[in-house]
Formats: C-alpha cells, structure tokens, sequence
C-alpha cells in the first residue's frame, strides 16, 4: 500500500486562535455537520494518499492533539504518518510553515500546504494543483486561486498585465486599486519542498499585521528567480475559510443541503430538506421519512421506510426497519428493533436496547434497559437499570427507583407480566412471569411468577360524608357574610 503514495507530503496549518469566532475553542475545533473544521480538511487531504502530514498547532494545542488523537488510528487514516509541530507564538502563516519544517522530510520532493479552517475543502478540490504540482515541468509555487462573490477580508491575486502572477496582497494591506481586485488567495499552496525549505527564511513582516506572511513567498520567490503559477477553482464554497461564526453557518447550511439531497436521491423523503439537521455520515434506509425540525447526530444507522416525525433527535443510535419515532423525541446511544413505535415525547437515554415491536408512549424515559418483543410502556413511565420481558404491560406512571441515594440497583420484569398503573418497583427486585401488580403498589418484594401483587390500605367508603361536608362549608360561608 505504502508504495502507491504520493511523493507529497502535506502542512495543516491549525495553531491560530480564530479571533473572529470569540470562542474559548480554538476555531479548527468548532464543527460543521458534526466533525471539527480540522478533521475535515485532513480528511481531504488523507484523500490525496501523502506520504505524510504535518499538522502546526499552537492555541489550546492540548485540545487540538486530543482531537487528532481521537481519530488518527481510525482505518482511514492508518496508514498516514502524522507529525504535529508546535507554534508556540502565533505570528503568521509563514512563521507556522517555518515551524513546520523540522517535521518534514526533505526527501518528500512535493509539499502542499492547507489552511485548517477551510471545512468543505474536497480531496478532489485539491487534486488539480497536486497534480500539476507533481507534473514534470511544473513551477516550483502554484496557488490555488478562486473569485468568490464577496472577496472581503482575503488576500488579493495582483497579476502582471501579461496575467502572470505578481504577489498577493492581504485586504489590510491593499490600496484601492488592489482592494478592487476579485481573484483571491485560498492559502492552498503546491510546490517544491526545496523550494519552500529555501524561500521560508526571506519572509519578513513588514506589514499591517506585522506577521510573518505566508503569502509573500509569492514575491520572495519571483525575486529570486523562481517560477510561480496559479491555478483558479470555481469551487468558491469548497476552498472558503471558517472565520466567524456567521461563515461558519453559512458554510453548514451548504453542506446541509448537500447532505439532505444525496439522501433524496437515495430514496428518503424529506418534509423540508432546509429544516432537517444531519450529521456527515448518518445511514438512512430507503423509504424513510424526515420531519421538519429532526436533527440526526453522530453515527447513526437508520434502517428502511423509518418515520421520524417533526422536531425528535437522535443522536450516535441505531434504528431498525420500520420504525416510528413519533413527535418531539430524544433519542441517544439506544438501540431499536425492527417496528417499535417511540413517542411522541419519549426519551430514550443511553443503553436503552428495544427488541421488535415495542412500543414506548409520551413522557416515558427509560436508561440502561433490554426490553424484549412487543412490550409496552405507553404513558408517564421511568424504567432505568432494567430487564423487561416479552409482551410485558407496563402501566402509566410506573418507577423503577433504581437508585437508593448511594448505587444503582436492577429490575427484571419477566415475559408477560402486567404493571398496574402508579406502582414503583423498589429495585433490586424481581416481578415473576404472567404476575400482576396492582395499581398504586410499592413493590419492595421478589414477586413470584403469575402472583398478584398488591400493597395499598384497604378502602374506606363512608356514605354521605361529602355531602354533610359540603353542607357544613356552605353554613360557615353564609355565616361570614351576616
Ligand atoms: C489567509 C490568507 C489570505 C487568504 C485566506 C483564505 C495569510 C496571511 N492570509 O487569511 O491571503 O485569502 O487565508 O482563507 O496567509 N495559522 C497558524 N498560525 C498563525 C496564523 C494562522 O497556524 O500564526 C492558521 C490558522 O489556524 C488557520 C490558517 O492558518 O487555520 C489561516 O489563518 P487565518 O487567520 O484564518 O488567515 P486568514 O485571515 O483567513
Ligand atoms: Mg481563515
């Protein structure tokens, strides 16, 4: 496998602050459609098979590591060597390549460099200038370059009148001829690691920002001779950066849509596509519907012809064929057979593991249980630490008090048993098969198999008592009134 690399070695650049965003989170670390900005650009650019990354960190690096570490071994990944090198003081791009280089390996004849904040970069964006960059008479520089709609705030493309490439220029630093110009720096850049190694040292600062620029290698590089190309993609969205958190969502919502049609085009329906909130990565079987306000998060298995109705979440679950999750519930870490029927207003909460064809009503919540086949718990229920049998009858308002102050304890219902409504199973504790409950019961017993148990005072009726009372109360209201 090794020896199908690419002679390319890749620079993440992903030590700055993000100031724009105002978050205590470092910016590669804010997410879109569920991954971080950082781990979709080296997802792209794992894409593209480098002998090695490099990934510049610097702001919060702890957490930035943590994050790479949390995926880095996944199989898509494997068998990438990642290097991370540290920025200590942000003072530029360039300065950050110029960190980078120690991690390098000069052997690697190909560099590419990628901002970390650039969150729907494609591998397939970056492959022309990779592979121009990799051709045999290629320049030793090419810039990836797009003219988005509204250029604010990036680096101008200054062209010669022969429209070779003269420098770029930073907004801050444009006069009002340049600031007119629509063609803009990506910070994608490929080139010769020779010609980087040789260049990176002639970077000064000598600028609005005094930071070390990596942009001016364009004009360092021309003036010693070197040959530097540009390459434009009208991909404007797949090379745009994340720098506030207003492009941020603008950027999602792109990415949303395209989630939500490659869905449609797959068989789901959808009540609308713009109110529907799905991670990358989420399955959804053929036939399956999404209400409006649904969000799905994380790594998701939906199974075939699934009806997820308006405003429910579902996060990191797996759900069987046919499936009704009805209104407004919240679903996380469970696992749901083939035709259960969930909702509306159900929690299920992690561990939560249903058998077939149970049904689990409004306000019900249940915790770390295995409910087998046909079971029902409609109405007002709490079941946490719990084993449910087969077609059990649980009764509205049911509790198993799992915890005594100080551990948690199990309830086993077994097959067939009925809950009578109001009861709470103090666990540990065990309801035999076919037993009944009676309604209102405090259960603190082992009940054994097809027993009722009841545990309540005995009724009282006491003929007339109402009325004389309420003949009393009137007396004294009229006597308050003389
Ligand atoms: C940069 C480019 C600009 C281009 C734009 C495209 C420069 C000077 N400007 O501007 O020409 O149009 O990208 O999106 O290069 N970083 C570090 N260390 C630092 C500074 C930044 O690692 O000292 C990292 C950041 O974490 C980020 C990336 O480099 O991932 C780009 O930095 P950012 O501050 O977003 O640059 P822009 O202002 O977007
Ligand atoms: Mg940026």
């Amino acid at each position: 496998m090794d020896c199908a690399r690419r002679d390319l070695q890749i620079i993440v650049l992903a030590a700055g602050q993000g100031k724009r965003m105002k978050s205590k989170l470092p910016k590669v670390l804010h997410r879109l459609c569920g991954q971080t900005l950082i781990e979709r650009v080296i997802r792209a650019a794992s894409g593209l098979n480098p002998k090695r990354i490099v990934l510049v960190i610097g702001h919060s690096k702890e957490l930035v590591l943590n994050e790479l570490n949390s995926w880095r071994s996944r199989p898509d990944f494997k068998n990438i060597e990642f290097k991370t090198a540290i920025q200590d003081e942000q003072l530029g791009t360039g300065h950050a390549v110029q960190m980078a280089f120690p991690e390098l390996d000069e052997n690697i004849s190909k560099l590419l460099i990628v901002p970390g904040d650039s969150p729907l970069i494609k591998t397939s964006t970056l492959e022309p200038l990779v592979t121009a960059a990799c051709a045999a008479s290629a320049p030793d520089l090419l810039i990836l370059t797009t003219k988005p709609t509204n250029p604010h705030g990036l680096g101008r493309i200054v062209r010669n009148k022969d429209g070779s490439i003269k420098k770029i220029v930073e907004e801050l630093d444009c006069d009002s001829e340049e600031q007119k110009i629509t063609e803009v720096n990506t910070s994608i850049y490929a080139g010769k690691t020779v010609f980087f190694k040789s260049m990176l040292d002639k970077l000064g600062s000598d600028n609005a920002q005094k930071e070390i620029y990596l942009t001016d290698i364009v004009e360092v590089g021309l003036n010693n001779g070197s040959k530097v190309e540009g390459i434009t993609t009208q991909f404007q969205h797949e090379v745009a950066g994340a720098n506030s958190r207003e492009e941020l969502s603008m950027l999602e919502k792109i990415r949303r849509a395209e989630i939500n049609r490659a869905h449609m085009l797959a068989g789901v329906s959808f009540q609308d596509p713009d109110a529907a909130y799905i991670d990358e990565g989420v399955k959804l079987g053929l036939d399956s519907y999404i209400g409006a306000g649904v969000s799905l998060k994380g790594t998701c298995e939906i199974g075939c012809g699934v009806s997820i109705d308006e405003h429910s979440t579902i996060i990191n679950s797996s759900i069987g064929d046919n499936v009704h999750i009805k209104h407004a519930s919240h679903i996380e870490a469970a696992n749901i057979g083939n035709g259960c029927q969930i909702g509306p207003f159900a929690r299920l909460r992690p561990d939560s593991v249903l058998e077939a064809d149970v049904r689990i009503g409004n306000f019900v919540e249940t915790k770390k249980v295995h409910i087998q086949r046909d079971a029902k718990v409609n109405h007002l229920t709490y079941l946490g630490d719990a084993e449910v049998g087969e077609e059990v009858n649980v009764g509205a308002g049911t509790i198993t008090c799992n915890y005594d102050g100080f551990a948690k304890h199990k309830t086993t219902i077994a097959n067939g048993a009925f809950i009578g409504s109001n009861a709470s199973l103090v666990a540990p504790v065990n309801i035999g098969a076919g037993a009944i409950v009676g309604a209102g019961s405090v259960i603190t017993e082992d009940v054994p198999a097809n027993a009722l148990a009841i545990e309540r005072s005995t009724q009282k009726n006491i003929d007339e008592w109402a009325k004389q009372k309420r003949i009393g109360a009137s007396r004294k209201t009229k006597g308050s009134n003389d």
